[in-house]
């Protein structure tokens, strides 16, 4: 700890960034203005920026007497489009400015290459990122240098406040001379009325109070009674006499208290952006599908509306946070886009977007209420893009946080036994079942009942035709009956015919058996995967409405890496729904690791699989387990007239002397019922559609 707070809260922004050097100023537009200057860009050089900004990130360029050049954005980022980007550079250009807009990283591969290319340095405006990552690294670490702001409305507020972070020596040593030399302090007085501002600020603004509170921020602004973020001057632009200022003790000592909540706050950021996620998608709406290398922490969530003055007149009535920049493509509507060699047209990409987008809120004050009421407002109002609706979710990370991302209100595990037999269905699928089988099943329905459990028991065809009066004892004692398919052929040695027909007959099967419909299917071995998505289609064909199929990772057997883990409405090939239930899986230091039953419950240790059931209940997600009537077999290899490798007799043999104490220790620390009832107790579900990779 030094005696200087900002030396403090510079080091420790440059340690969470992993830089060495940091500079604090009084806003981010100061800081830009520093690495201009420390790059020695001037009068005739040309600096390159996307035309969808603040203005207030193209005024140190002007002031510099440098001259931006705007190249237009892509349409899912809002980023600088790189396929634009080369033509705008001349031999006057001097620096390319990437900004990550609303948090999402811009193409930083593209980009780098691009100004690698033509010998010009990068500079990364992160006033709207922080902690967003490009191919999993932190933004602010590709250019030469970057810039944060901590205005009102970035990812964290000390009032006003900006810092250059930056690994180049030579600039550090550049703005480090500029500052001793130029850099004014604050006045005592606009230190005084920032600190108030800001207990204001955290004492009455709230998702409801924003829109008043930013109305009053601007008419107290205009009359000069507190320090705003922007004077009228700046939109022409007009260089202040006392533009180049520090930042104060106060902001450096409000920055290093929220840099230490930074990583809580980031957090929830990344739940609350996927609790909007499902719950646009959930309602149909048009979702971004975002480049695999983002992995964005946004600082408001953008859509686009059909109408973007009815939507925020609207909002105002009902009092809905609805931000609405950027509102022009050099953001305010003030500035005088003439002014900057800006005109309409120019980047039709960014004056579409000016147009639709509209932001809602991801500060840590937007609850989990605030966004289902958002969420409510954007589908209730009529907002929706009627032309472009397309139902599909960006397979983002969803980080269990407690209840603010829970898909349900009340989780309910399911537990399921897949009833087949381990000869027929591991080791040839044209044997003949043996009797072991139903010996097995006796034992799994004896520990049910004994814990007064009911489950859902996916029954093979061929095992129903072989045991009916073990199907009606199941039945009798009040499990759930569904299908596990005729043969125990594996999806994809099948064609589409051959699937159905095994869906079909298994269905019927069970039903002549029953009295029941049989409306849920899991497949032999969770082998629906990317390469066979339309036994997806076959299987709502076939009458089913729910399935259990899709193994939420990928392992070398089968699973989609990166597929939903929560109960979700699955949209097929040909478009109809299809309600998938994955078994259970977890997050372990960020990956997904399966507590789903059968080989899992076997090999992994115990308390592993009761965290990871707890931390799923605690999401406020239901698990469901599976398990094989064979498990709780302690099979002898010997007794069998075979060839099994090592391998499958260590995979299938290990653990089975174990198992039934593991699942009786399961159904007394959790509580189970059927895959039915765990159904039924969904309330309103995201929708999903894989999407294949072009492997091409
Ligand atoms: C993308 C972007 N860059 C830079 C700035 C300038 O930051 P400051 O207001 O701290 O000067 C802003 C906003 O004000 C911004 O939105």
């Amino acid at each position: 700890m030094s005696t200087s707070p900002l030396r403090d809260y510079e080091a420790a922004f440059a340690s969470m960034i992993g830089v060495r050097r940091a500079f604090g100023f009084w806003k981010g537009r100061v800081a830009l203005y520093a690495i201009l200057r420390g790059l020695g860009i001037g009068e005739g050089d040309e600096v390159v920026v996307p035309g969808y900004t603040c203005v207030m990130a193209v005024n140190p360029i002007m002031y510099v007497g440098a001259k931006p050049i705007f190249v237009d954005i892509e349409p899912v980022t809002y980023n600088i489009d790189p396929n634009l980007l080369a033509a705008k550079i001349t031999p006057r250009t001097r620096l390319i400015i990437a900004q990550h807009t609303y948090g999402y990283p811009a193409d930083l591969g593209a980009i780098q290459d691009i100004a690698t290319r033509k010998g010009l340095p990068l500079v990364e405006d992160c006033c709207l990122a922080l902690g967003s990552r490009y191919k999993g690294r932190i933004v602010g670490t590709f250019g030469i240098a970057s810039y944060f702001s901590f205005q009102w409305n970035k990812p964290y507020t000390s009032g006003l406040g900006g810092i250059v972070v930056t690994d180049d020596d030579e600039l550090a040593k550049r703005i480090e001379l500029l500052c001793q030399k130029e850099l004014i302090p604050p006045t005592p007085r606009e230190v005084r009325m920032l600190r108030s501002q800001l207990v204001a600020y955290r004492t009455l603004v709230y998702p409801w109070t924003t829109a008043m509170a930013e109305n009053i921020y601007r008419y107290l602004t205009r009359k000069g009674l507190v320090v705003g973020s922007s004077k009228i001057s700046e939109f022409y632009p007009v260089m202040d006499a006392d533009f180049f200022k520090g930042m104060s003790e106060m902001q450096a000592l409000s920055g290093l208290r929220q840099l230490r909540k930074n990583d809580r706050v980031t957090a929830y950021r990344k739940a609350m952006m996927a609790l909007y996620d499902e719950l646009l998608a959930g309602r149909g709406w048009s979702m971004p599908v975002l480049p695999p290398d983002l992995d964005p922490v946004l600082v408001r969530y953008p859509i686009r509306v059909a109408d973007k003055e009815r939507a925020l007149a609207k909002a105002a009535q009902r009092f809905i946070e609805l931000g609405s920049w950027f509102e022009c493509p050099l953001h305010p509507k003030e500035t005088r886009l003439d002014a900057y060699g800006y005109h309409t047209g120019m980047c039709p990409e960014a004056d579409r977007a000016c147009r639709e987008v509209v932001n809602l809120p991801l500060h840590p004050r937007t609850s989990e209420a605030t966004i289902r009421r958002s969420v409510a407002f954007v589908i209730e109002a009529g907002l929706a893009r009627a032309d472009k609706v397309r139902v599909s979710v960006q397979p983002r990370t969803f980080v269990p946080t407690g209840a603010a991302n829970r898909p349900v209100d009340k989780p309910r595990n399911a537990i399921s036994i897949d009833v087949e037999d381990w000869l027929q269905s591991t080791i040839d699928p044209s044997l003949p079942l043996t009797d072991r089988f139903v010996q097995n099943t006796h034992l799994v329905l004896e520990d049910l009942e004994s814990r007064g459990v009911r489950g859902t028991f996916f029954i093979l065809g061929l095992a129903a035709e072989k045991a009916p009066g073990l199907i009606r004892r199941i039945q009798a004692a009040g499990h759930e009956i569904q299908s596990h398919g005729y043969g125990h052929q594996m999806v994809y040695t099948l064609t589409p015919a051959e699937f159905r027909q095994d869906l079909e007959r298994s269905k019927k099967l069970l039903e002549d058996l029953t009295g029941h419909a049989i409306t849920g299917y899991r497949a032999p071995a969770f082998e629906i995967t990317l390469d066979n998505l339309w036994a997806l289609d076959v299987i709502v064909e076939s009458g089913y409405e729910f399935d259990s199929s899709v193994f939420p990772l990928r392992t070398f057997r089968y699973g989609i890496q990166n597929a939903p883990w929560y109960p979700h409405r699955l949209k097929t090939p040909s478009g109809y729904e299809l309600l998938e239930m994955p078994v259970a899986s977890c997050s372990l230091l960020g990956v997904r690791l399966p507590v789903a039953g059968g080989g899992y419950f076997r090999l992994l240790p115990y308390p592993i699989i009761r965290a990871g059931l707890q931390q799923l209940n605690r999401s406020g997600c239901g698990a469901t387990i599976y398990l094989h009537p064979y498990e709780y077999d302690p099979i002898q290899f010997g007794e069998i007239d075979f060839t099994i490798s090592w391998y499958r007799r260590l995979h299938q043999g290990l653990g089975r002397r174990r198992f039934a104490g593991r699942i009786n220790r399961l159904l007394y620390d959790f509580p189970f019922g059927t895959m039915r009832e765990a159904v039924d107790s969904l309330g309103d579900l995201p929708c999903y559609e894989h999407r294949v990779p072009d492997r091409g």
